[in-house]
């Protein structure tokens, strides 16, 4: 980067910005990511002025080839970014004047830095909510169709990690798909908010040429203009929303990531993670690390922080636009790098997991995990449900002095706690009677569970056909 006077605002200074200072106060170094986004804000303006007259159409053309020509420069890496310029506005208008001379200087007409950097991040974080929610689709997918595969594969499932009630593994998929179809619902609320449109209220108040807001809206996509010229210049509350949409998420992901290092460890030892997912140690040679959801439950972390960095950034500013607000990019940017990562790693890793179904099923017929089944046996025979539970919690420590499970006792021995049971309790005291007998909407019989990936399948598909947005429907 090169050291320049600054020309954009120089003209009531008397001495150049303090070399320290300029660095200090220059966000070059990290919004030159947003280039594409602030041409085509650019074109959109310049287009607009001329429809309404304020350019007219040859500068107009001269500005747009310009751009363009900008464009394939910096794709080229043609391009040096100037610290003295500030910013990625200044440097592209500097060159832009470089190249076309006078009428690059017209580019600014009824507008400012305030208004064009907050349709920039609009546009910028708009594309990226799309690659996001294309994202969400294919681990939801990937989801859903593990789920449909392992709808009878039967597990523990639990409470307080203590083995429960048996449950199908489908069924476990299935609340992880529940968890993200939120967070995809979320994503899409969220891009409402973000696609309204700042241009047009130049510095904070609007401005004097006779501009026609709704032509740059719709050349640019946007819903509509925003409302407010002071509000569109000044709140980062949209950033805010999808850092929060982005934290809730990776706490989900962060959940998934913790059940898959258990289930990977030799204790549960309940699915495999195939080796491209997954490290060694330099020392121990037996070692194969879960180190890819390991490292998803590290980075919900940093986005946990960029949102309060966001929320803290933004709550004691007077409006309208204050210098404080250039915070803003280093967080979201970070923030979309690592959702993305996250999501791409899932979305990768859940279809390859392989489920041990003998060590799962094994793991279910430890711990008792049929004995509410045997207390609504009782309670399907008069027994009521606070005696049938003390029968069976003493049928259960009869067991743990034995070292044997309901389902491995002899008639004999239940019949010691009620004599209301009879040899078809062993129909309930199964894993398979136990997740088969849970036969309703959002239970875990292998029925339901193929019927709910079913649902799964069409809500997904009849959600990204109502935003057409979202590819990978
Ligand atoms: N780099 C600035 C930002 O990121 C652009 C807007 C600057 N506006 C101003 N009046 N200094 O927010």
């Amino acid at each position: 980067m090169t050291q320049q006077t600054n020309q954009s605002w120089g003209g009531r200074f008397t001495e150049p910005t303090d070399e320290f200072v300029a660095a200090f106060t220059a966000s070059i170094g990290f919004d030159q990511r947003l280039y594409h986004h602030d041409i085509r804000g650019s074109i959109a303006h310049a287009t607009m002025l001329a429809r309404v007259g304020v350019l007219t159409e040859q500068e107009r053309d001269a500005i747009v080839n310009g751009l363009q020509e900008i464009e394939a420069d910096i794709e080229r890496g043609e391009i040096e970014w100037s610290v003295a310029l500030e910013d990625v506005h200044m440097n592209i208008e500097a060159r832009l004047t470089d190249k076309i001379g006078i009428t690059g200087k017209k580019l600014h007409t009824g507008r400012s830095r305030n208004d064009q950097i907050a349709t920039d991040i609009r546009l910028y974080l708009r594309d990226e909510i799309d690659i996001v929610a294309e994202e969400i689709t294919r681990l939801r997918k990937g989801m859903i169709e593990l789920a449909a595969q392992e709808a009878d594969t039967i597990m523990p499932g639990f409470t307080h990690l203590q083995t429960a009630q048996p449950v199908t593994f489908g069924h476990h998929l299935l609340a992880w798909q529940e968890m993200i179809a939120r967070d995809h619902e979320r994503l899409l609320d969220c891009r409402k908010r973000v696609n309204i449109m700042p241009l047009g209220a130049a510095a904070l108040a609007g401005t004097t040429y006779p501009i026609d807001r709704h032509v740059t809206a719709e050349l640019l996509g946007f819903e509509r203009p925003a409302e407010n010229s002071l509000d569109a210049v000044s709140d980062r509350d949209f950033a805010i929303e999808f850092t929060a949409f982005a934290s809730i998420l990776l706490m989900h992901l962060s959940r998934m990531s913790e059940e898959l290092v258990l289930w990977t460890s030799a204790q549960f030892d309940f699915i495999d993670l195939p080796d491209r997912f997954c490290t060694g140690s330099s020392i121990m040679p037996q070692k194969k690390n879960p180190d890819v959801p390991e490292l998803v439950r590290g980075k919900t972390g940093r986005v946990y922080g960029h949102l309060m960095g966001l929320l803290t950034l933004m709550k004691s500013q007077p409006l309208a636009y204050n210098k404080d607000n250039q915070e803003d990019k280093e967080p979201l940017f970070d923030t979309l790098d690592t959702v993305k990562g996250c999501l791409r790693a899932f979305a990768d890793m859940v279809p390859a997991l392989r489920a041990k179904a003998d060590n799962m099923r094994e793991a279910a017929s430890r711990g008792f995990a049929t004995a509410t089944d045997l207390a609504d046996y009782l309670v399907r025979r008069g027994v009521a449900f606070r005696d049938a539970h003390e029968i069976v919690g003493k049928s259960v420590a009869y067991g743990i002095a034995q070292g044997k499970d309901l389902a491995e006792m002899s008639l004999d021995e239940l019949k010691q706690f009620s004599t209301m049971i009879d040899d078809d309790v062993f129909e309930v005291l199964t894993l398979e009677g136990s997740v088969a007998a849970r036969n309703h909407i959002g239970g875990t019989a292998p029925d339901q569970v193929s019927a709910a990936a079913q649902r799964a399948r069409d809500a997904l598909s009849s959600l990204n056909a109502v935003n057409p947005s979202a590819q990978g429907a």
